[in-house]
């Protein structure tokens, strides 16, 4: 029985006029989200394990940003573990943020936790990369961490790996050769729990190849996704929010959390 929160993409920042491009004008600033997102869980009635952050904890890839997002993280009432995304300093995050018992900043890598399996993928390329590719040896070293695993096994990384149906997200902002990461899990669905990502700023679940893949929402700017789209469009009417995931028995459950409407937002 495992119990966990993940979340992504709250982009804190030590800018107090930080705007994401393809943001709409009116959105709050991001640390107005993460805010917001503390409150909401330390409100909840039950225990959980862990928090699961998939990346883009800050803004932009510097010292002040990475001090301004411990400063907030380490307010959360859990453990958490964090991947670096594209708009990260992986190196920075681990540095600044990493102390092995609050926060967690994980790269390659794969830990036990309750008789289950985290295992991570640092998706990231070199600087801010929003479709990368994965070199061969790194997929390698990933399917030995997978191997090593015998128990239900979690997997996260910050971009998503199968195609979506939406143009921009397949083309722009997907793992380019996420398909070779997806056979591999594929052969071993079984003990795969879901794969966790963030990355598109939107709540998408995908089910492919017997396995779930599940996208949580940023906690502040929400993007668009649905056929035919080929470029970033913001999505002012979907909240911040959350996913609640418990892994029961061999079932994965994953429920959406959104947050209150912050001043600017539509929804
Ligand atoms: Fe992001």
């Amino acid at each position: 029985m495992l119990t966990f929160l993940h979340i992504s993409d709250t982009h804190i920042s030590s800018d107090p006029a930080y705007k994401m491009p393809a943001s709409a004008d009116e959105l709050p600033h991001p640390n107005r989200g993460t805010e917001a997102l503390l409150t909401a869980i330390q409100r909840l009635p039950f225990a959980f394990d862990f928090i699961l952050h998939t990346g883009d904890v800050c803004a932009d890839p510097t010292e002040a940003d990475c001090l301004c997002a411990r400063e907030l993280l380490l307010r959360f009432p859990a453990p958490m573990f964090l991947l670096a995304g594209n708009h990260d300093s992986g190196a920075l995050l681990r540095q600044v943020l990493h102390d092995g018992e609050r926060l967690h900043v994980l790269g390659d890598s794969q830990r036990a936790i309750k008789g289950c399996r985290l295992v991570t993928l640092d998706t990231n390329g070199e600087g801010d990369v929003h479709a990368p590719v994965m070199e061969r040896g790194r997929i390698e070293a990933f399917q030995k961490r997978l191997d090593a695993a015998d128990s239900p096994t979690i997997v996260a990384a910050h971009h998503p790996l199968i195609r979506t149906g939406v143009p921009w997200i397949d083309d722009e902002m997907r793992l380019q050769n996420g398909e070779e990461i997806q056979r591999l899990l594929a052969r071993r669905r079984q003990r795969i729990a879901g794969f966790f990502h963030g990355h598109i700023h939107q709540a998408m679940d995908s089910y492919a190849d017997g396995l779930l893949h599940v996208s949580c929402q940023s906690t502040w700017s929400n993007l668009a996704g649905y056929p035919g789209l080929t470029r970033p469009e913001a999505d002012s009417c979907t909240p911040g929010g959350f996913n609640l995931v418990m892994l029961r028995g061999g079932t994965t459950f994953v429920r959406r959390y959104s947050l209150p409407r912050l001043p600017g937002q539509l929804h």
